[in-house]
């Protein structure tokens, strides 16, 4: 399973790619800007550039089939690693699968977001999604199970043997992050936030502070030995 940072903070995610678990990164506007980044073009360039190869999504901004089309196309030329996020519905609830279509036959990759059902990501696999993004937090907000939508899907997806990959998303507690993996998510995408919290626990800082703590009765122990044999001589 692959772990992406879901970040635009540039800070963030130097610290946690030299932790050695970041396979890959998602945004979108609201995390853009949340996290400062206004200008899109300059602030996914350098996020690009900061993930090397990792691929990094970046979302369009648009109801609008042919402007999706247009920013996609633009997107893809800023870097080698950028990754087309398209909704797969528009506000008005317009599909957006053609557009989805029509990118990845360009060979484009696309990851199609804002998914809430087994049925919007089976579609868009069958559109050419290289990536579903599956959105827990607001599943679980409706009233939904986020574990249920994640196991089917994953269960179809290795039946018909489709290459689309899972990426959980609106990840709003550290034990939402354990039912998506166990659930069959391939790739789930944290806020920094999280992973910091995944990572900690208070008993692991006693038992440590336990450990140093006798490491240093045992150097002086021997501090002790070592100046009474020195008092004898
Ligand atoms: C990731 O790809 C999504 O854009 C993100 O996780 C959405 O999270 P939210 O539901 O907290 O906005």
């Amino acid at each position: 399973m692959e772990i992406f940072l879901d970040s635009a903070d540039s800070k963030e995610i130097t610290k946690w790619l030299g932790e050695g678990i970041v396979d890959g990164l998602t945004t979108n506007p609201s995390i853009m800007f949340k996290d400062g980044v206004y200008d899109l073009e300059d602030g996914a360039r350098k996020l690009c550039r900061l993930l090397g190869e990792r691929p990094v999504s970046v979302e369009v901004t648009s109801n609008e089939h042919a402007e999706m089309l247009r920013q996609a196309r633009g997107f893809a030329r800023w870097a080698p690693n950028i990754v087309v996020k398209i909704p797969v519905v528009n506000e008005q609830g317009v599909s957006c699968l053609s557009v989805v279509n029509a990118l990845s036959r360009e060979g484009i990759r696309v990851n199609v977001t804002a998914i809430l059902s087994f049925n919007q990501a089976m579609l868009a696999t069958k559109a050419g999604a290289t990536y579903v993004s599956i959105f827990a937090g607001r599943l679980a907000d409706e009233g939904s199970d986020p574990a249920v939508v994640i196991r089917r899907t994953r269960d179809w997806l290795d039946a018909w043997h489709y290459t689309a990959k899972i990426i959980v998303g609106s990840i709003r507690a550290v034990m939402d992050i354990q039912c998506a993996a166990l659930a069959g998510a391939h790739i789930i995408t944290i806020p920094p936030a999280f992973i910091a919290k995944m990572v900690d626990h208070k008993y692991t800082r006693e038992t440590v502070k336990q450990f140093n703590q006798d490491a240093a009765k045992a150097v002086a122990q021997i501090a002790t030995a070592r100046a009474a044999v020195a008092g004898t001589a």
